[in-house]
């Protein structure tokens, strides 16, 4: 399974790339707001950070604005995979730009006909949002579960992006389902890697070891 961060915190991206584990990142408008900073500024230092693909999303909501602005992104860098909603125009700006060999990630998916629509229409990625979907009251994890079924029907290659993943428990379903990527929060990652029985235990080996005499 590949691992993307959902952030545009470059602190934090070079701090957990530097596990080895990051296989690429994922933003939208709101995490580059967060950060008070001009687009490329931001995007620049992340592109020279991970080498694996960066999902970079578009603000248009109209075919040909779309196509256009995802045209000019994937000139910043081969890695860029150009995110585009999943509304009406936006299938159609991926139909264009899947012929053009330029990455998409489909996103704001919210149930499975939309993820076959996606994907018949070319996605590289479908990203389910889970995390909003617990929000209201839905089970998120079985829209990833439904999308990685139809998909298997048909045979699509689009990749299932688990995304919106904000506990260690969606994590652990993801990968149970066979999401092919799941995109966290550094948070969540470094969630991932804690276990008070790992500290525990640690502290216990650490202090048993200075009781053993010391050789000459
Ligand atoms: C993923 O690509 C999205 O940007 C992100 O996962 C949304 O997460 P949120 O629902 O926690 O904002």
């Amino acid at each position: 399974m590949q691992i993307f961060l959902d952030t545009a915190d470059v602190r934090e991206i070079r701090e957990l790339s530097e596990l080895g584990l990051v296989n690429g990142v994922t933003t939208n408008p709101s995490i580059i707001a967060k950060e008070g900073r001009p687009f490329r500024e931001i995007v620049d230092e992340i592109l020279t950070l991970v080498d694996g693909p960066i999902s970079l999303e578009v603000v248009s909501t109209d075919t040909a604005g779309m196509v256009k602005e995802a045209r000019e992104l994937a000139k910043l860098h081969k890695n860029v995979v150009v995110k585009i909603p999943l509304i009406l125009d936006g299938l159609k700006a991926v139909r264009h730009l899947s012929g053009e060999g330029i990455k998409t990630n489909v996103t704001l998916c919210f149930s499975a006909p939309q993820a076959l629509l996606a994907a018949k229409a070319g996605a590289t990625y479908i990203s389910p949002f889970v995390g909003r979907l617990d929000d209201v009251s839905d089970v998120g994890m079985d829209l990833v579960r439904e999308i990685l079924a139809i998909y298997k029907n048909y045979r699509y290659s689009t990749l299932v992006l688990a995304a919106s993943l904000r506990t260690p428990i969606h994590f652990l379903e993801a990968a149970l389902a066979g999401a092919d990527v799941c995109t966290l929060p550094p948070a969540v990652l470094r969630q991932l890697i804690k276990h008070p029985l790992t500290d525990i235990g640690l502290a216990g080996f650490l202090a048993d070891w200075k009781k053993v005499p010391k050789g000459a």
